[in-house]
């Protein structure tokens, strides 16, 4: 339904998210990490969130494991429910950036129309969207199965296991790949570090 039938009215803010920028000495973005389950998306995420804490940055991490017990917890691994998954967590990434944040969302997100909407809804809000591919291959992260769950999918416990039984369809141009397995996660962390730099994220 459009938004003239639905009686909304969009309010203008008198403090900005320029100003929130400033106070924090960043700008506000979306870290947006997608790989298979186990190929260290929410590790690195996690020593990313460690290094800018350390510059006094305003981040939070969105985990799709830990949103799945509160937010998300109506929904399954269905392609529909997938999908509805990462619609969510694009608004709420979105809302996060605009607060001034640097967000982290360490999420499969496995169809790419899902993560370019995500892109599309933060980007049409003037914020940097930053798709980080954590690569990883298959073999190695059912090797590590840190949670057990390539056992229990391959033993046919659990259905529509990403990688198995349902698609990973892989970034096309994502901004940056890191290629976990390869380097440590400090070192990963390090290189995302080195972008936010790079692109003046960091003021
Ligand atoms: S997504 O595909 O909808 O983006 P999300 O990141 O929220 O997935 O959740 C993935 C996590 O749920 C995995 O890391 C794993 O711990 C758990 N999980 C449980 N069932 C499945 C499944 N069928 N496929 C993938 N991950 C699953």
């Amino acid at each position: 339904m459009p938004e003239t039938e639905k009686n909304i009215v969009w309010h203008a803010h008198s403090v900005s998210r320029e100003k929130r920028e400033i106070k924090n000495g960043h700008k506000g973005c979306v870290l947006w990490y997608t790989g298979l389950s186990g190929s260290g998306k929410s590790t690195v995420a996690n020593k990313v969130e460690e290094l800018l804490s350390q510059r006094n940055a305003q981040t939070y991490l969105l985990d799709g494991d830990n949103i799945r017990f509160g937010l998300n917890s109506d929904l399954g691994f269905e392609e529909k429910d997938r999908r509805e998954n990462i619609r969510r967590i694009g608004e709420v990434a979105k809302l996060f950036a605009d607060s001034g944040t640097i967000v982290s969302v360490a999420f499969i997100s496995p169809y790419r129309e899902d993560r370019e909407r995500a892109r599309a809804i933060v980007e049409k809000s003037g914020l940097v969207f930053v798709e980080i591919y954590v690569r990883c291959d298959l073999a190695v992260c059912e090797s590590r199965d840190p949670k057990g769950l390539y056992k229990k999918a391959r033993s046919g416990e659990i259905k529509n296991f990403t990688g198995l039984d349902a698609p990973y369809e892989e970034p096309v141009s994502p901004e940056l790949t890191l290629e976990s397995g390869k380097a440590a996660p400090g070192e990963l962390a390090e290189q995302v570090l080195e972008f936010l730099n790079r692109k003046h994220i960091l003021l």
